[in-house]
């Protein structure tokens, strides 16, 4: 499958969720809806697939895992926009989502969507013992180690000058955790091996610090229009970001390296690489 085509495959599927009419307290849903079908890359979800496939497993059965990694990046995207956090009000070309439905609502949307993004996994075809591997993977990135552990360093350390490790630090949690785990559900949804499984681990490694990188060089390089997001948030918010550590040479340098590494130790667990060898290129000079 082309990127394209699955990206299509995947905005079929996240339309199946969350009706209005099959909620009486409508609102919520709506505004669930309203951030998860604003037209994201779709990057994580299509690594959940792409991993599933080259690793021997039924695609379509790992649909809703790849349904549930998109829910729960979306309910951090939400979290991460509101006014306590990094106070943006631009997301995926739109208003962000507490612009739109308040403060009270876009907290509980977000806090929903992490809940439903667990039931999907739970309520899925996959056999038992997968269900549950797919769960813990992603409860790992979202817990202390993961997404919440890392948006708090983000947020202490704002305004701090600090080394890279500790960068770093932050950005494995922050970004690099939601990745891995999207790439490793996939194998664990095809029953991979310890192999695979490491071979995932190291490729998303490598994408995930260059993916945050790229991140923050667009925030000083892109427009608002091309990026959907706002432009130099992050100075404005006095983040630590590699752009202002390392400018963007250095930046592009690490990117590219990075890029090149992901893309060698897809040979430890893999044979059919290809797509996943285009899609990290395609990111390394991705423009939003
Ligand atoms: C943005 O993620 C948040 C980061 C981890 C840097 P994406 O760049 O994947 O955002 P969408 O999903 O395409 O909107
Ligand atoms: C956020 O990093 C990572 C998340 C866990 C959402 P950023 O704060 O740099 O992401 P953007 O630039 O707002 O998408
Ligand atoms: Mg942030
Ligand atoms: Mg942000
Ligand atoms: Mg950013």
């Amino acid at each position: 499958m082309t990127a394209n085509e699955y990206k299509e495959k995947i905005d079929a599927a996240l339309e199946t969720y969350f009706h209005a009419e099959d909620f009486p307290f409508w609102g919520l849903a709506d505004s669930m809806r309203y951030s998860l079908l604003a037209g994201g890359k779709r990057i994580r979800p299509m690594l959940v697939l792409e991993f599933c496939r080259i690793a021997g497993g039924d695609m379509e059965a790992a649909l809703p895992v790849a349904c549930a990694v998109e829910m729960l990046h979306t309910y951090s995207l939400i979290h991460d926009d509101l006014p306590c956090m990094d106070n943006d009000d631009l997301r995926r070309g739109r208003p962000t989502n507490h612009k739109v439905y308040g403060e009270c609502t876009a907290t509980l949307a977000g806090d929903c969507l992490q809940a439903e993004a667990f039931g999907t996994i739970l309520r899925s075809t996959l056999p038992a013992e997968r269900r549950a591997a797919c769960a813990e993977i992603l409860a790992g990135a979202a817990g202390i180690d993961g997404i919440c552990g890392g948006q708090y360093m983000d947020m202490i350390w704002e305004g701090q000058k600090l080394t890279y490790d500790q960068l770093n630090d932050i950005n494995n949690r922050k970004t690099s955790a939601l990745l891995i785990a999207a790439c490793q559900m996939g194998v664990a949804a095809a029953g991979g091996t310890e192999k695979m499984l490491e071979a995932a681990g190291q490729y998303a490694a490598a994408v995930g610090l260059a993916f945050q990188i790229r991140d923050d060089m667009l925030d000083v390089l892109s427009t608002e229009q091309e990026l959907g997001k706002p432009i130099g948030s992050d100075a404005q918010e006095q983040k630590n970001t590699f752009m202002a550590l390392y400018g963007e040479e250095k930046c592009a340098e690490m990117v590219a390296k990075l890029t090149e590494r992901a893309k060698q130790v897809l040979r430890e667990g893999f044979s059919d690489f290809a797509f996943l060898c285009e899609l990290a290129d395609s990111m390394a000079v991705r423009r939003n």
